[in-house]
């Protein structure tokens, strides 16, 4: 029986999908309030409950044999230290008491790399650190960008032909198929290549955040209009948001960092990843006319 976190999520639910077409038990863990009907139509055991519970996290790992920890915070729906940090802790030592035979973690690229003002990243390195130390065997999977948050742009672009880019259209980047990513991380407790393993998880090429609007162009026949307000933008808005909501403030920190540096894999990385895996990456212009039906 497998148990993935975060099961209504854009990853989660897709590796929801992988594990149930591979005929796989799924064990969903589910927010009463989340939309989780389709996942019981794929035949998963929806458990509902709230990663803030410890009660509902003890129920949920029991008779459970890996665990797919998908869940993550956002602006809105709480915060890091509760959802990224905390429940995984919390996952791990349960993982540990029931004997689960493997832990996949989705952390995010550029974990180690010490972000002062980025709440999830701080959170993701601590728990890669606190899994690597349990005992329990592991794979850590560091993904860049997911290619679905790119969909509602793209259904955007295709109407008016409007693209908008905060910060610097250089600055690179290696957006991730989210359908390969599920399939690796449903892949890994089975891997043997895989096991007490970190990834680094980026598509097959690096992008400069400029071209994605030209890739658009390609596959929607449009000239682009390119409206590109600068980083500072987002530090004007943090700081008003800053004096009503402290919290989201802090959520915004995670936010700006990913639009202030660069996030993408190398060649190596990515030739790694293939050969364990045993797969091609798709690229962001695949994924998009994939879903877009062009
Ligand atoms: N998106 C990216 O580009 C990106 C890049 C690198 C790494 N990551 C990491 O990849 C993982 C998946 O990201 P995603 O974009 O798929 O996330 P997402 O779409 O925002 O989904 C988050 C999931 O967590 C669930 N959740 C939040 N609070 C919960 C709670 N208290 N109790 C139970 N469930 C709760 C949500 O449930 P509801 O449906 O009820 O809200 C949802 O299923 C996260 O760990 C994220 O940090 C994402």
């Amino acid at each position: 029986m497998y148990l993935v976190t975060g099961a209504t999520g854009g990853l989660g639910r897709r590796i929801v999908q992988v594990l149930r077409e591979q005929g796989s038990s799924v064990r969903a863990f589910v927010r009463l309030t989340s939309k989780y009907s389709s996942l019981e139509q794929r035949g998963a055991e929806v458990f509902i409950g709230d990663l803030q519970q410890e009660r509902d996290l003890q129920k949920a790992c029991q008779g459970v044999d890996y665990i797919i920890s998908a869940h993550g915070s956002n602006e809105v729906s709480g915060s890091a230290q509760a959802l990224d940090y905390r429940a995984n802790i919390e996952l791990i030592d349960q993982a540990k008491a029931n004997g689960v035979k493997h832990f996949v973690f989705i952390s995010v690229l550029g974990a180690d790399r010490n972000y002062e003002d980025a709440p999830v990243f701080k959170a993701k390195r601590a728990v890669e650190r606190y899994l690597e130390n349990s005992g329990v065997p592991y794979t850590i999977l560091r993904p860049s960008g997911f290619a679905s948050n790119l969909l509602p742009l793209a259904e955007r672009f295709q109407q008016t032909g409007i693209y908008v880019l905060i910060g610097d259209p250089l600055s690179r980047s290696s957006i991730v198929s989210t359908d390969d990513l599920a399939r690796i991380a449903a892949a890994s407790p089975t891997t043997e290549g895989a096991r007490n393993q970190v990834f680094a998880v980026g598509g097959p090429e690096v992008l400069e955040r400029g071209e994605i609007p030209k890739i658009f162009g390609r596959i929607f026949k449009k000239e682009p209009i390119l409206l590109n307000p600068p980083l500072l933008a987002v530090d004007g808005i943090r700081s008003l948001v800053g004096v009503f909501n402290p919290g989201a403030k802090a959520a915004l920190g995670t936010f700006r960092t990913l639009l202030a540096h660069e996030f993408y894999t190398t060649p190596a990385e990515v030739e790694r990843l293939e050969s364990v895996y045993g797969f091609k990456l798709e690229s962001l212009e695949s994924f998009v006319r994939r879903y877009m039906g062009l």
